[in-house]
């Protein structure tokens, strides 16, 4: 049976869920001849832990839950900061499920390339690194013989990324259209359904798909987020969020949001991009769709 050592950044949302599916799943990695190991969890404000051993994916979470360190798993030696935890653990993966990070992608991007430059395997769940250094890791991943991987970060679990590489093969795609945002897209389902914004956006905080500071979501920001990540490795491009052209949903009022449905009509945050030519067309906007599109038909939390 192999060990496949673990190294998580972060402990939040993504990664408690990602943590109770792995339990769940134990017996269906040995039959695949594998066992995974948590031996390192690095957060933020709840302290780092490592332990080669392994580290109880649930007792950690308890901790975390409680709000009280998870440092009392701690076994070696000394360990500062996320980036020191980067260098020093000693793991196969490192699975980055940070908040997105506005500032042009760091510290994500840091802690990414000093994985790969430690020639970890790095998964990230956060849009920071595709989104603004997409090609400087892809290549050194490349250069380092190890994957870099980031399908979580568009549509949650839905293979976008794997189903080009792996059956698209020799083909070009030269643009994409979609609702890539969920949070936005409950927000105005409920509205639809009379529900103010302020009290949508409250509902998918505790739903949990809310980014970490909405205001990434309603100003459109998540979206131009996916929508970069989708044309750096899908369509060859070399685009961050800030060039993506973007409005958001804020100014929209549930009023707006009923007339237009009273008039068969829907508004979705439609991403988009088209390549003409030599020149990357991209956007992110709140558009008024008739119901005999396919798109209008996206509601609650279908888009991701
Ligand atoms: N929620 C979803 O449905 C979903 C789906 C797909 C992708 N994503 C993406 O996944 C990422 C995580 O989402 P989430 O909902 O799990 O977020 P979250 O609940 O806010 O968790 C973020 C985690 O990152 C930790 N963290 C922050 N800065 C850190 C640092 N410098 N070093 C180490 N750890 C650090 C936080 O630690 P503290 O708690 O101690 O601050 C926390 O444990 C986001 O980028 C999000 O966009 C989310």
């Amino acid at each position: 049976m192999t060990e496949i050592r673990l190294a998580l950044v972060g402990l939040g949302n993504v990664s408690r869920a990602f943590l109770k599916l792995l339990s769940q799943k134990i017996t269906y990695f040995s039959e695949y001849g594998f066992t995974l190991t948590v031996v390192g969890v690095a957060t933020r404000s709840h302290g780092i832990a490592t332990n080669p051993a392994g580290i109880n994916p649930a007792l950690a979470i308890d901790a975390y839950l409680q709000g009280e360190s998870i440092e009392k798993f701690h076994t070696d030696k000394r360990i500062y900061d996320t980036l020191d935890f980067i260098h020093q653990v000693e793991a196969d993966i490192l699975i980055e499920s940070m908040p997105y990070c506005p500032d042009m992608g760091q510290p994500a991007i840091d802690y990414l390339i000093s994985g790969l430059n430690r020639g970890l395997h790095v998964i990230t769940v956060n849009k920071s690194g595709p989104a603004f250094a997409y090609r400087q890791l892809a290549n050194l991943a490349r250069e380092k013989a190890v994957s870099f991987l980031h399908e979580g970060t568009v549509l949650d679990g839905t293979p976008v990324f794997s189903l080009v590489r792996r059956t698209l093969p020799a083909t070009q795609i030269t643009g994409f259209r979609g609702v890539i945002n969920s949070t936005t897209n409950f927000i105005l389902t409920a509205m639809e359904e009379g529900l103010p914004l302020g009290d949508a956006l409250r509902q998918t905080q505790a739903l949990g798909i809310a980014e970490t500071d909405p205001k990434h979501d309603l100003e459109g920001w998540d979206a131009a987020a996916k929508t970069a990540i989708l044309v750096n490795a899908l369509m060859d491009g070399n685009i961050t969020p800030t060039a993506i052209n973007r409005t958001g949903i804020q100014n929209l009022t549930t009023r707006t949001v009923i007339e237009a449905t009273r008039q068969g009509r829907r508004f979705k945050l439609l991403a988009e991009a088209i390549r003409r030519d030599d020149q990357m067309i991209t956007r992110v906007t709140p558009r008024l769709l008739p119901l005999t599109n396919p798109l209008a038909h996206v509601t609650g939390t279908a888009g991701g």
